[in-house]
């Protein structure tokens, strides 16, 4: 008999003990007919008491295991009463399937620590730059450099210009954390996606040209379009600018930017492609991180502080859906979004 539960283990216990007894009864020269009334006595005897035995001693074990499990005071009656209803191994399986969890929580409790470390110090450094430029121009202008004509204005010129980032890296850290505690934030309404792309594009034509990139629009040539969606237009409007201002600071001199639609079931493909730097393999997967950038000093020279992607995924993934890219060096760059297609845009 193989000793693999609580009830084995007593019965070869109540065995034993009868076997001792009837042998020493017969060799007492006892009527066989006791002996037999007594061994049936003694093993019934002996199966109860010992797995009573054995179950106080495992609940008495248990005892403490229980209550750090369960977070309180545990009686090892109520220990008694579970192991009478389960085999001693579920409960080794229920134990250590608890602390594998433990460990996972662990775990990810000092990713998430590792990660608010990393990121607290991301906003330190980015924000130390502009503070300390802003401190040496007023320093040297209140060391005389007011009186001095021909760089007064320009130095207080460089700090406006050092308070505008210091202010566009509070106002993406305030985005991302009000995304990030309120997911539900979306003010959904239905709108012609290629005539909010088309108003941004005009927006954003003194930039383009600024570095001779050409954007088109394919799908708003006559508004309103067949592309009307269902999503916060708000929040849509700043992930177009986002990318788009991507296309335009990380293309080529003399480049193209396009936007495209494409009508895929009950979706609508939104995306932006531009002839630019592109980005390698190494980097593509994690430019949707917070402060990541490819080029530093590129993107630091373009005012970028590598928060513009998180928004746009934020924002994304608010509204239930994912953004893709694909990329080669030297060639372009795509950036491409569903979003969920009105189907009553003629109710409106
Ligand atoms: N269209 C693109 N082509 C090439 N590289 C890109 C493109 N878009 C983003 N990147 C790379 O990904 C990085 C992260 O982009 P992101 O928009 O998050 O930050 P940023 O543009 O540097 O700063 P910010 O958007 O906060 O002003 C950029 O620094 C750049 O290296
Ligand atoms: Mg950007």
């Amino acid at each position: 008999m193989k000793v693999k539960t609580k009830e084995n283990a007593s019965l070869l216990m109540a065995a034993f003990a009868t076997a001792i007894v009837a042998v020493t009864m017969v060799l007492c020269g006892i009527a066989w007919w006791i002996v037999l009334v007594v061994a049936v006595a003694v093993f019934v005897a002996m199966s109860l008491f010992s797995l009573y035995m054995m179950t106080a001693y495992v609940a008495y074990k248990l005892k403490p295991i229980y209550s750090m499990v369960l977070s309180r005071k545990v009686r090892t009656n109520e220990i008694v009463d579970e192991i009478r209803e389960k085999h001693v191994e579920n409960i080794s399986e229920e134990l250590t399937a608890w602390a594998d969890d433990n460990d996972k929580e662990i775990n990810r409790l000092k990713q998430s620590e590792a990660f608010r470390k990393q990121y607290l110090g991301n906003v330190a450094h980015e924000l130390k730059t502009p503070i300390f430029n802003i401190q040496g121009y007023i320093s040297t202008l209140l060391d005389g450099g007011l009186e001095d004509e021909l760089i007064n204005r320009k130095y207080l010129e460089r700090a406006e210009k050092s308070i505008d980032r210091l202010i566009n890296i509070v106002n993406d850290l305030d985005t991302i954390s009000k995304l990030e505690n309120d997911m539900n934030r979306m003010k959904m309404e239905h709108f012609d996606i290629a005539a909010l792309a088309k108003e941004i594009v005009e927006q954003l034509e003194m930039e383009a040209s600024k570095r001779n990139i050409k954007i088109s629009i394919k799908g708003a040539e006559s508004l309103p379009s067949q592309f009307w969606v269902t999503a916060d237009k708000h929040f849509i409007g700043q992930v177009l600018v986002n990318l788009i201002i991507n296309s335009l600071k990380y293309g080529k001199e003399g480049g193209k930017t396009r936007i495209r639609f494409r009508d895929m079931l009950d979706k609508v493909l939104v995306e932006v492609e531009d002839t630019g730097v592109g980005i390698g393999k190494d980097d593509l997967p994690r430019i949707f991180e917070r402060f990541y950038r490819v080029d530093k000093g590129r993107s630091r020279e373009q005012g970028g502080t590598g928060l513009g992607l998180a928004i746009v995924k934020h924002i994304i993934e608010g509204h239930g859906e994912r953004i893709s890219v694909r990329s080669e060096l030297g060639v372009g760059t795509t950036f491409a979004f569903p979003l969920k297609k009105s189907v009553d845009k003629e109710n409106m």
